[in-house]
């Protein structure tokens, strides 16, 4: 096993570190654990949530909504943005909204924009959108002002397919710039005054700003497949579903050339807890459970496995206890968890 902090060592330029994994399996807590180690490294620090629920405010026991950059108070080097869904999509609804009026006006095509809007603006994954455009945000405007980015993501599916939109983007973006360039070539060869349309292509306001967007993706993208400077870690519990879900993630994530950065195995009851413990009906069998999920894990992610967390008695809130956290997830000494399998 290759620990996280090993891991981290081979890995200095890493820069975009991603968390994922089933809702509720301790994504939020890793993040907030990675990025307080990073900054307690003296590495400038962002931890950017983009979930639809706040989380960052609740686990660092302070307010740090807003959808602005703050400092986390209490850590040197700790900057925070929870990032509002509701706000995002509304920003982004109005921008899309533009571009389509934009774009009739400049086609000449007089008709009602609304509709197109509406349909532009209603499908299942206008939120997803809003929120992957939201961190192409930030890692292209803050990329180059942090040592580290770490982006607490939300449920599974959701991340997923923010990755998979980039490569459709990508692709949509071509198309478009390719149809866009088409139709006003018909222009020019259309046209009498040859000289005058030229000059009106040259400034499409259109076009130039499809090339923007594609840019941006493609600089996000060139980013996002960089097993340098970028990392996705995967949470799991010892339990079935977590597992299965990070094991059909991290294939899918590797069909999109994302780099993995291995697993993260959380909520571990410790042997020494559970012997304490020896009349805890309850406690002893979870425990065996876990156990037998512990094996699962090791047959089917073995290489892949960083770190273990233990189950503490109470969640994880407040700085100290995300401290407590950081420094069991970055403790070389994985024995107590290892030996569980063995
Ligand atoms: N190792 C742990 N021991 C105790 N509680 C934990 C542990 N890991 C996470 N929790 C708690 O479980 C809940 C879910 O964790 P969270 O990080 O918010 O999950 P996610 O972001 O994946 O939905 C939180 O209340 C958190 O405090
Ligand atoms: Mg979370």
């Amino acid at each position: 096993m290759e620990h996280l902090s090993r891991f981290l060592e081979a890995h200095p330029e890493l820069r975009y570190i991603f968390t994922g994994g089933k809702g509720g399996v301790g994504k939020t807590v890793a993040a907030a654990a990675l990025a307080l180690q990073f900054a307690q490294q003296g590495q400038r620090t962002l931890i950017a949530s983009l979930n639809p629920v706040h989380s960052l405010s609740s686990l660092f026991d302070q307010d740090l909504s807003g959808g602005k950059i703050r400092p986390v108070a209490g850590v040197e080097n700790l900057y925070a943005m929870e990032v509002d869904a509701s706000d995002v999509v509304a920003r982004y609804r109005e921008n899309i909204a533009q571009r389509v009026r934009e774009f009739l006006r400049y086609a000449d095509i007089p008709v009602d924009a609304r509709p197109f809007v509406d349909i532009a603006v209603t499908n299942p994954a206008f939120e997803e959108s809003a929120m992957f455009d939201k961190m192409v945000d930030v890692m292209l405007s803050e990329g180059e002002h942090y040592d580290k980015l770490v982006f607490d993501t939300a449920a599974v599916a959701n991340a997923i397919r923010l990755i998979g939109l980039s490569k459709i983007y990508g692709l949509w973006l071509q198309r478009m710039i390719e149809s866009r360039k088409e139709a006003l070539s018909l222009r020019v060869q259309l046209s009498f005054r040859r000289e005058k349309v030229m000059e009106e292509v040259q400034k499409d306001p259109m076009l130039a700003d499809l090339i923007a967007m594609d840019e941006r993706f493609k600089a996000v993208k060139e980013r996002l497949v960089d097993p340098q400077r970028t990392a996705f870690f995967f949470v799991t519990l010892p339990l079935m579903l977590p597992i299965s879900v990070v094991t059909r993630f991290i294939e899918q994530v590797k069909a999109y050339d994302i780099p993995v950065g291995g697993v993260l195995v959380n909520g571990i009851i410790r042997g020494d807890e559970a012997e304490k413990a020896q009349g805890d009906e309850y406690l002893q069998n979870k425990f065996q459970e876990q156990a037998q999920y512990m094996r699962i894990i090791q047959e089917q992610l073995g290489d892949l496995v960083r770190a273990h967390l233990p189950l503490y008695p109470k969640e994880i809130q407040g700085l100290e206890a995300v401290r407590r956290a950081a420094a069991d997830l970055f403790n070389p000494d994985q024995e107590w968890a290892l030996s569980l399998v063995s």
